[in-house]
């Protein structure tokens, strides 16, 4: 158990110091896969803390001081359990930002970022290339409860429309790429470069692609905001969400935000994670692979009026996404001719692909944007965004792909 050295209970207010370079740590020489097997806990060198060959589960929810002049950290289980240190530890290390602390689930993690940075009258500059609870969150709860508003760029593919948002109360943008349902692709460093330029902060929603895939730091993102209920954990066990950044932003939202709403990941939760993310690039890579085969066959179907998918030549940022990702990951959104009728028709009729909402999940599962996430948008909102009215969001899973496309070919010739 570490001794808490600093003041805690409240923090300063996190400030963005544009030329902030996270200090050197020991496994940064490490790869990727190692970093995700041994960050924040090695069997060996962690032997006085526990000894264990896997990460214990701490499910304690409060921590014994050795004497009254000495707090003891962690101190109480709604800022950190030692199980969900290891977590936040091992996720900064494959983020590659200087700290992490997790929140209930990743629409939380938004949540506490912005509640803990912006005060009222400040604002958010973001584009309609989001998920559904964030559109939410942005056009709704903040503006309405908070008095935050939110500026969103009229053509998110020219950095000179994310200039034009941002003011002197600017205080984040935000860029979710690639977005979650139509995959569209934001230039990470040409973004990050315009808000540096004006000394605004930027974070990048790194859920779809994950670090395996995505690496936003090394292109100037500040600031990483993660789903670990999606690919990170894989299949639908976990509920949870990240901040990845300067340890001083992380511990302004631990003791500032999430220290009132007790609202870092549970131990078991943080414990399962540990042991998905063993595997994380592994998985990712053949969510890629099989996502690609089953983009490819959609885009040769004469009932299919779009696919969208980073990795076919046809997608609009196709070059783009080459330079920013190692592969185009698992998840991708396809226009079914014939608008909700033929969604509706298409969705009923799938045998292996589940209807549910969630994605990054190892089973291949389906969505309908326009009803289930996005049907607050309005149609105007819907038609910039590409929310088609027979829009099918699929995150495809680690079936075989010849099992998912023949579902897919049975189901398609119903409409
Ligand atoms: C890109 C993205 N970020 C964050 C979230 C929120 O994550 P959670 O479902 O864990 O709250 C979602 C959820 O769909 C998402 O798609």
């Amino acid at each position: 158990m570490q001794e808490h050295e600093k003041q805690f209970f409240m923090r300063d207010p996190w400030k963005f110091d544009p030329n902030f370079q996270r200090p050197p740590r020991p496994n940064d020489e490490l790869g990727f896969d190692t970093r995700s097997l041994h960050a924040g806990f090695h069997p060996s060198e962690d032997m006085e803390r526990f000894r264990a060959f896997v990460p214990p589960i701490v499910p304690s929810m409060t921590y014994p001081y050795k004497d009254f002049d000495h707090i003891p950290y962690p101190v109480y289980a709604r800022t950190k359990t030692p199980t969900a240190d290891i977590l936040e530890q091992r996720i900064a290390a494959l983020e590659g930002g200087e700290a992490a602390v997790t929140a209930g689930s990743g629409s939380q993690a938004l949540f506490s970022l912005i509640f803990t940075i912006a005060r009222p009258g400040d604002n958010v500059v973001t584009s309609l290339n989001t998920f559904g609870e964030g559109y939410k969150q942005a056009t709704n709860i903040f503006p309405e409860r908070c008095g935050i508003n939110f500026h969103f760029v009229e053509d998110p593919a020219d950095p000179k429309s994310w200039d034009k948002q941002i003011d002197s109360k600017t205080r984040l943008v935000w860029v979710e790429t690639p977005s979650n349902p139509t995959l569209f692709v934001t230039d990470i460093k040409a973004v990050a470069d315009v808000a540096h330029a004006r000394k605004v902060p930027m974070l990048v929603d790194n859920t779809t692609a994950t670090a395996a895939l995505q690496r936003p730091m090394d292109f100037g993102a500040d600031i990483i905001l993660l789903s670990i209920t999606k690919f990170m954990a894989g299949n639908a066990t976990v509920l949870g969400g990240a901040i990845v950044g300067p340890e001083d932003l992380t511990e302004d939202i631990r003791w500032n935000t999430t220290e009132f709403v007790g609202s870092i990941m549970q131990p078991f939760d943080s414990w399962l994670t540990l042991q998905y993310l063993e595997t994380l690039s592994m998985r990712m890579d053949r969510h890629s692979t099989n996502t690609q085969k089953v983009a490819e066959y959609l885009a040769a179907h004469p009932k299919v009026s779009l696919v969208n998918y980073p990795g076919l030549k046809t997608h609009p940022q196709y070059d783009l996404s080459q330079k920013q990702m190692k592969s185009s990951g698992g998840m991708l959104s396809f226009v079914a001719k014939g608008g909700i009728p033929s969604a509706r028709t298409l969705m009923n009729g799938f045998d292996l692909i589940v209807h549910a909402v969630t994605f990054g999940t190892s089973r291949t599962i389906c969505m309908h944007p326009r009803t289930i996430t996005h049907e607050h948008m309005t149609q105007q909102e819907r038609d910039i965004a590409g929310i088609d009215d027979g829009l099918i969001r699929l995150s495809v899973g680690l079936e075989d792909p010849k099992d998912i496309i023949a579902d897919l070919d049975q189901a398609l010739s119903k409409i």
